[in-house]
């Protein structure tokens, strides 16, 4: 760990990215498990390593690459965090959220996340989509805690829009464009890496939760601090524990979002041309 201030480390991090890719990116995406294949449609892309970036942790879990992807996707400038990071590979969640203050550096004011989520709602199917309305912080961190620098946002940072109305609004009617309809509901974000008991899943069902997931709710907080509008997704990978009568397992987690692999793309470069 270097003395400078995390400021700097922003600041030096988004330096380099910038000589690298040498534009200015809107729109950030963060690409959850097996859906970093957006990357591949950027036209002339510029690929950054993390191990490259000064500060920039490194991603360990099967299925996310670890590099940062800049370019054009339907005209806009686009920056792809092609595989995040998450609290149970053992960072800290201001660890996981760091690329986010160094997309807002770089000036991105649009922040588009995904991920893999067990479904909680009964209603929902495998393969569904589902738009993040709102989320519950199960995690128990925040990587807000701390000393706060008003240069990055305000102390006590307003949540009560996490997920951008207006952008799930446009998710819908992208998606209605292109006849299919998308779930919406509240993702709620733990630790991990454990998958939930029967029990657990059904608690967040009473509190009010349609999806659960390992990932997210840290990024999405510092997004929201330094004021970068943000829309979420979960693919739905796998029935939570519990609700149908088999074990879960990381491979239907990759089988699912392989299979919905073609429709998370169109859905997402149609909300790219639409922004
Ligand atoms: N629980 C937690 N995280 C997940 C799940 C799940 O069922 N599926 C994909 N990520």
């Amino acid at each position: 760990m270097s003395t400078s201030t995390v400021i700097e480390q922003i600041r030096e991090a988004a330096a380099y990215i910038r000589k690298e890719i040498g534009a200015d990116p809107q729109i950030g995406l963060i690409l959850g498990s097996g859906l970093g294949v957006l990357a591949d449609l950027i036209e002339h892309p510029t690929v950054v390593p993390y191990s490259s970036i000064p500060h920039f942790p490194v991603s360990t879990v099967e299925g996310h690459a670890g590099e940062l992807v800049a370019g054009q996707i339907q005209g806009k400038q686009v920056l792809i965090m092609k595989g995040r990071f998450h609290a149970y590979e053992g960072y800290g969640v201001e660890t996981v959220s760091f690329p986010v203050r160094v997309m807002k550096e770089l000036g991105v004011a649009t922040l588009i996340v995904t991920n893999a989520a067990g479904g909680i709602n009964t209603s929902y199917n495998v393969g569904d989509l589902m738009v993040i309305s709102d989320h519950l912080n199960m995690t128990f961190r925040n990587p807000l805690i701390g000393p706060n620098d008003n240069a990055l946002g305000v102390r006590f940072p307003d949540m009560s829009e996490a997920y951008s109305r207006r952008l799930r609004t446009l998710a819908h009617d992208v998606a209605a464009k292109m006849d299919f309809s998308l779930q919406e509901g509240v993702y709620v974000g733990l630790l991990g890496p454990n998958y939930e008991t029967p029990a657990e899943i059904r608690m967040f069902r009473t509190l009010g939760a349609d999806a659960v997931g390992m990932s997210t709710v840290p990024e999405v907080i510092v997004a929201r601090h330094a004021g970068i509008e943000v829309l979420g997704f979960s693919c739905i990978s796998n029935m939570a524990a519990g609700i149908l009568d088999q074990p879960l397992s990381h491979a239907e987690v990759m089988e699912t979002t392989e299979r919905v692999k073609p429709k998370f793309l169109k859905l997402v470069l149609g909300i790219i041309e639409a922004l």
